[in-house]
């Protein structure tokens, strides 16, 4: 099992604001990052050990895709995709699978493109 730093949004810091004015969402909002590139959204999280991870995120997204560059302890590892849901009240998830180092790492998700982020419920591990 991997930790995630405990509380009640499912992330650590957002690059914009913290919303609840689209429902379907859990805890106590989403991350709502800047319409802008580089805007983000930050998790920390402690894995037992060095190994290969599956990153599940879930999100809602109203307009065409907004891909997310993955940053992992500051490099970059891969984009994920975070395609239309339909409306922002529609919530999915998508995954993929990384290493990760034994103890703390950061983990940041940032707008590829101008448009920014799909709003962002949670990230599980
Ligand atoms: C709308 C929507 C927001 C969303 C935003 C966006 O304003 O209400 O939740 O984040 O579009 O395009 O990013």
């Amino acid at each position: 099992y991997v930790t995630i730093q405990e509380n009640t949004l499912g992330f650590c810091r957002v690059e914009g604001s913290v919303d609840s004015n689209h429902g379907g969402f859990t805890g106590a909002g989403f991350a709502n990052a800047n319409n802008a590139s580089g805007a983000g959204v930050d998790w920390s999280i402690n894995a037992p050990a060095s190994g290969v991870y599956q990153l599940e995120w879930r999100f809602a997204n109203g307009a065409s895709d907004r891909p997310g560059t993955l940053k992992i302890n500051g490099a970059n590892v891969t984009t994920v995709g975070f395609p239309s849901t339909g409306a922002w009240n529609s919530w999915t998830t998508v995954n993929t699978m990384l290493s990760l180092s034994a103890g703390r790492n950061s983990i940041r998700l940032e707008a590829t493109t101008s448009a920014g982020l799909a709003n962002i419920d949670w990230l599980a591990i």
